[in-house]
């Protein structure tokens, strides 16, 4: 989603986590965010407030009696203020206070004025043992059951203090998604939607494979935005390379790798869903027979014969069953005469819509970051979407088709 013109509020407390800040102000600043800062006088033991004020361009407010300035009495305005507040790291001290309510520090009062109004975002990040403390559970099961207010569980891995653990702070992208996800409102909710990604493998011996080159970001850009939305999200992965930010368990990752493995997988979620959005490049044919044994060059030989079989086309199995109260998206991906392919795709296949996008076309297809598509629906209704990022192109298929 576009964050231009949203006014994010980040709340700092006193974890080493806090060095990943700075760089969460800055992904937030580019994706054109206005940002405010409010610590705990403990954060600032580890990361500057010059740090924190350059970047976002604000003063940073850490002290309940520093003398007024623009925002007077801030814990009260900066909620006023900003559409959400994420607190990273959220200390087991912090966690504590809010589920008590207590508020005795800038970083707390803020938080204390903001729960019932606004989306506030906690990250907690800690030591394992503190994590695992009754009291650090306890209260984070108190705030997750506010309505305003979602938690992340902290990631497993190093720790600072040199053991392993859960505790670990997500990554600025995660961050940055559960934001986005905060101030989504939730359209799909109770929306179970089908989403394939990726390209599919098909194994010819041991060593090697057929494939093509998508690496799933078309696919899990519009997992992200469904998901924003509310929706229960299937995502059924061949190969893929691109991230998935999946913080809040909407989104229930399958993986298979051939298309027989993706047939499969997707029949048999199919009816449990509302929709399906067919974005994997699935090879039409595979090797007849996988060898056992990696396939040898004899000596002197020029050439080799390679025997395929037809793939199940998912799409059009999917389209044959498929219910009045589902529908059905598919991509085309084309070469050359590409409207009128895409539209014997719509047809041949029962879709409810596809999304058109063209090799021939600079930024779009296979591993860009961006995207050029058009939508062509089966009522004759049909869009162009101008070259944009994957992440907004996913937005507005959704915006389109599903409102
Ligand atoms: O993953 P990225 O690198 O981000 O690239 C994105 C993308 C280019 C892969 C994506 O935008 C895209 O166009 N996906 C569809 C690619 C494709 O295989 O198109 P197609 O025209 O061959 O297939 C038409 C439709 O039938 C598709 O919805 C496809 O998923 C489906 N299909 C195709 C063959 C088959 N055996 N079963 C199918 O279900």
């Amino acid at each position: 989603m576009s964050l231009t013109g949203k006014h994010i509020l980040i709340g700092i407390s006193g974890g080493i986590a806090a060095y990943k800040i700075p760089e969460l102000i800055r992904s937030l600043v580019k994706s054109g965010a206005e940002v405010r800062v409010a610590t705990t006088k403990n954060a600032l033991e580890f990361v500057t407030e010059l740090t924190l004020q350059t970047l976002s361009g604000h003063a940073v407010y850490s002290d309940v009696f520093a003398a007024i300035n623009a925002h007077a009495t801030e814990h009260i305005s900066l909620p006023e203020w900003c559409d959400a507040m994420i607190v990273a790291p959220a200390t087991a001290n912090v966690l504590a206070k809010t589920a008590a309510g207590i508020a005795d520090d800038a970083l707390t009062t803020t938080i204390c004025s903001c729960v019932a109004r606004k989306p506030i975002v906690f990250a907690p990040a800690m030591n394992d043992k503190m994590w695992e403390n009754p009291a650090t559970q306890q209260a984070t099961q108190t705030i997750r059951g506010w309505k305003n207010c979602m938690v992340i569980d902290p990631d497993e891995g190093p720790l600072a203090c040199g053991t392993s653990g859960k505790g670990r702070m997500p990554e600025v992208e995660v961050l940055q998604e559960a934001i986005e996800y905060a101030l989504t409102p939730k359209s799909l909710a109770g929306q179970h939607i089908l989403i394939t990604a990726g390209g599919t493998q098909e194994k010819l011996d041991p060593v090697r494979f057929i494939s093509n080159y998508s690496t799933g970001k078309m696919g899990i850009a519009l997992a992200h935005a469904c998901a924003r939305r509310g929706a229960e999200v299937t995502l059924v992965c061949g190969s893929v390379s691109a991230p998935l930010l999946n913080p809040f368990a909407r989104i229930h990752r399958i993986n298979s790798l051939s298309a027989q493995e993706m047939y499969e997988a997707c029949m048999e979620e199919w009816s449990k869903m509302n929709a399906a959005i067919l974005c994997a490049a699935v090879a039409d044919f595979r090797p007849m027979e996988t060898a056992k044994e990696k396939i040898k060059k004899e000596p002197g030989q020029e050439s080799f014969t390679l025997h395929l079989s037809t793939n199940p086309d998912i799409a059009r199995a999917l389209g044959e069953q498929k219910r009045p109260d589902q529908r059905l998206i598919g991509f085309a991906l084309e070469t050359c005469h590409e409207k009128e392919n895409a539209l014997t795709k719509l047809e041949r296949k029962n879709l409810d819509a596809i999304v058109l996008n063209s090799l021939r076309e600079e930024g779009a297809g296979f591993g860009t970051d961006t995207n050029r598509v058009s939508l062509m629906l089966c009522n004759g209704n049909s869009y162009e979407l101008p070259l944009q990022s994957k992440a907004q192109v996913a937005e507005q298929i959704i915006d389109t088709l599903f409102t």
